[in-house]
């Protein structure tokens, strides 16, 4: 991590500035040491990332994660089995998607629940070496998954700001990001409403929040082949949680893409 993440980040505990403690130096950033707030509240800093968990994990959430961290080497490999499946190919989706959200120029951008980094890779494709001019940041909850990010960042030389920490309480101030994107975990997650609060939270005020997972549309959920893909597989079975939207939220969108098979919703502060 570098020292100027500190503008973004919060204690998770109460909320107050956090300072750096015992810095180890890791390739001119910061690689291990601790964090502390004006309460006193510690956090850890290991191989350059910041654990900023509170509450502990649930029972749950570890059941999820540690699922997560064990899978993590081969998660790239394991979800290219949707595109011959359902007849798309998930990284130039990712890059269309980036395309519609990065219209007017680098920005600072969060990708919660960023996995192996898959959004950031697909920015690097579409506006090549321009993506070191965006401030990046990502956050996860396994460590398994923010490791492999990390290698993946670092062999692309783009600088992401990655913390170790729950989509339910994100260690962020308030009014930070242009951009919230995330993909992939809100169908799993326990409690919809707080992880979409947390993430308007932490917009600016104009700002977008990008929400994407798997949830077939009306007319493919109508027909044969969107009842086969729910049969393999119950989570294209999942709706838009619509009604978990903060109602604060301003100029609702959704839309279902990936042919039908990925909702993908768009709200503004
Ligand atoms: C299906 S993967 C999607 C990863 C990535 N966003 C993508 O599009 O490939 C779901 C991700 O959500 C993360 N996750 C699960 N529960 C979480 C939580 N409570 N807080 C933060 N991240 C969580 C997992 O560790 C995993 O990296
Ligand atoms: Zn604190």
């Amino acid at each position: 991590m570098h020292e100027k993440d500190l503008e973004v980040l919060q204690c998770p505990r109460c909320h107050k500035a956090l300072q750096i403690t015992n810095v180890a130096p890791l390739n001119g950033n910061i690689g291990s040491g601790g964090m502390v707030c004006k309460k006193g509240h510690r956090w850890t800093i290991s191989d350059g990332i910041p654990s900023l968990i509170y509450p502990p994990m649930s029972g749950e959430d570890e059941k999820w994660i540690s699922e997560y961290n064990e899978m993590a080497e081969i998660y790239d490999e394991a979800v290219k089995v949707y595109d011959e499946w359902l007849g798309i190919n998930i990284q130039k989706e990712r890059e269309n998607i980036i395309r519609s959200i990065i219209n007017d120029g680098p920005k600072r951008i969060i990708d919660v629940s960023i996995g192996t980094a898959a959004n950031y890779v697909a920015l690097a494709n579409v506006v090549g070496n321009a993506a070191k001019s965006y401030d990046l940041h990502g956050v996860d909850l396994s460590r398994g998954m923010i490791h492999i990010a990390m290698r993946k960042m670092q062999e692309l030389g783009i600088d992401v700001g990655i913390v170790h920490a729950n989509v339910l309480n994100l260690p962020y101030r308030k009014d930070s990001f242009d951009i919230v994107i995330h993909t992939g975990g809100i169908n799993t997650f326990s409690d919809k409403a707080s992880a979409m609060n947390e993430m308007l939270r932490i917009t600016k005020p104009e700002g977008i929040v990008v929400v994407i997972d798997e949830g077939l549309s009306p007319d493919v959920r109508e027909s044969e082949r969107g009842k086969s893909i729910i049969n393999k597989n119950s989570l294209f079975a999942a709706r838009p949680p619509l009604e978990n939207i903060p109602d604060k939220a301003r100029d609702v969108e959704l839309k279902y893409i990936m042919n039908g098979t990925f909702y993908q919703i768009i709200f503004r502060k």
